[in-house]
């Protein structure tokens, strides 16, 4: 009942339902008639304004409250940034592997963007240690008992893995990380605007993530949670003029990071991308992202059920603590299953052999039933 509730409220707000079942949200969050308007909004300023750096300096730092509130952090605690990359980038340049800790502990269901970055420290002395998943597509507590020990500077760890829908036990590897001396760094991109994220309760060090997805935002906004302790230590050598304690003071002789988080900052601000973001947040933040964890658990449901009669090899958890928006799927041939969905106006999207399917507030048990009947019709591309 809640699934109809909410998105019989919200769907009319994105008109690609009028002419397809989007189901892709883990690739990208749908168009929102509230985030299109604040691109217009963002040309009409331009237009009528000509160069309003000042009100755009102020729109990133109405990014950066809007954010910090979404995850209970500080706004001092939180940089505004061009992607998930930028941030982890001006992170890992902040920490020193010589001489203290030297080892970065990341998981193998990370995103290849933060593998790739940690790796580059190695450069810089840095050893990097993988996690692997089990068989049953998790990682299991006693993997990162094995892998964490007093030289593990950081652990990577992602909130729900963009390959396979798997919902790590964050809490449990922070409580290990912190018990023995290392910092955890969150990449909460696949979880953000779907599932309530609070950084005090998840008492992580780092968060970041970016916009585009289940919080209806566009690319070319990210953000970067430090939390206050750590930010005094960590002085970034990835930076730039945005990241400077006094922006306009354009000083070409000095480099003095802003005490706050801004230091991980670099260069101008993505300002569009700042309009459609704010408008993202405060769009999910008005539908309710507890409300659409809920929605999106009875759609899910509902899917596995189906998926289970049509005798489909579904790769992500079956416990509902151990997943969360995103259902993947063994595929034989993952391709041609995600065009012949397409043909028949269902957008969903595939990562190695497996096809996603990733329902928002805005989907209906409708759109549910839909997908199970093509995937009926094309059960002979089902693995
Ligand atoms: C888990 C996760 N991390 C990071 C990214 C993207 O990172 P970036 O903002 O650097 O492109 C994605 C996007 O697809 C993702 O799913």
């Amino acid at each position: 009942m809640a699934a109809i509730d909410l998105a019989g409220r919200v769907r009319s707000r994105f008109p690609i339902f009028r002419s397809k079942v989007y189901l892709n949200s883990c690739s990208q969050g749908a168009l929102s008639d509230r985030v299109r308007d604040s691109y217009l909004r963002y040309l009409g300023d331009w237009d009528e304004r000509g160069s309003p750096w000042e009100y755009w300096v102020e729109r990133a730092e109405a990014a950066r409250c809007s954010f910090a509130e979404l995850i209970g952090a500080d706004a001092d605690e939180v940089a505004v940034t061009t992607s998930v990359s930028a941030g982890v980038s001006a992170l890992a340049s902040a920490l020193r592997f010589d001489g203290g800790r030297g080892t970065v502990v990341v998981t193998d269901f990370e995103f290849p963007t933060i593998g790739q970055i940690w790796h580059a420290q190695e450069l810089r002395g840095a050893r990097v240690v993988h996690v692997p998943a089990a068989a049953d597509g998790t990682i299991p507590l006693e993997r990162f008992e094995a892998a964490i020990d007093d030289d593990t500077a950081l652990v990577a760890i992602t909130s729900i893995c963009f390959r396979n829908g798997s919902r790590l036990d964050a809490a449990g590897v922070v409580r290990l990380a912190h018990e023995r001396g290392a910092l955890v760094l969150l990449d909460a991109y696949q979880a953000i605007g779907a599932i309530p994220t609070d950084v005090r309760v998840l008492d992580v060090d780092f968060l970041v993530t970016g916009v585009l997805k289940y919080l209806l935002g566009s690319a070319g906004l990210g953000f970067l949670y430090c939390r206050r302790d750590h930010l005094e230590g960590l002085v970034p050598t990835v930076t730039g003029w945005f990241a400077d304690v006094d922006v306009f003071q354009m000083d070409v002789h000095d480099y003095s990071p802003s005490p706050t988080a801004r230091r991980f900052e670099a260069g101008t601000p993505p300002v569009p991308s700042i309009y459609a973001g704010i408008a993202g947040i405060e769009l999910m933040r008005e539908i309710g992202i507890a409300q659409t964890a809920a929605h999106v658990r009875a759609l899910n449901d509902l899917l596995l059920e189906g998926l289970d009669d049509l005798g489909a090899r579904v790769v992500t958890p079956r416990q509902p603590a151990r997943r969360g928006p995103l259902i993947a799927v063994a595929s034989s041939d993952v391709h041609a299953l995600v065009d012949a969905l397409a043909a028949e106006g269902i957008v969903t999207s595939s990562r190695d052999a497996n096809l996603r399917i990733s329902p928002h507030c805005y989907n209906s048990t409708r759109d549910v039933t839909t997908l199970l009947a093509a995937l009926a019709r094309h059960r002979v591309l089902l693995a």
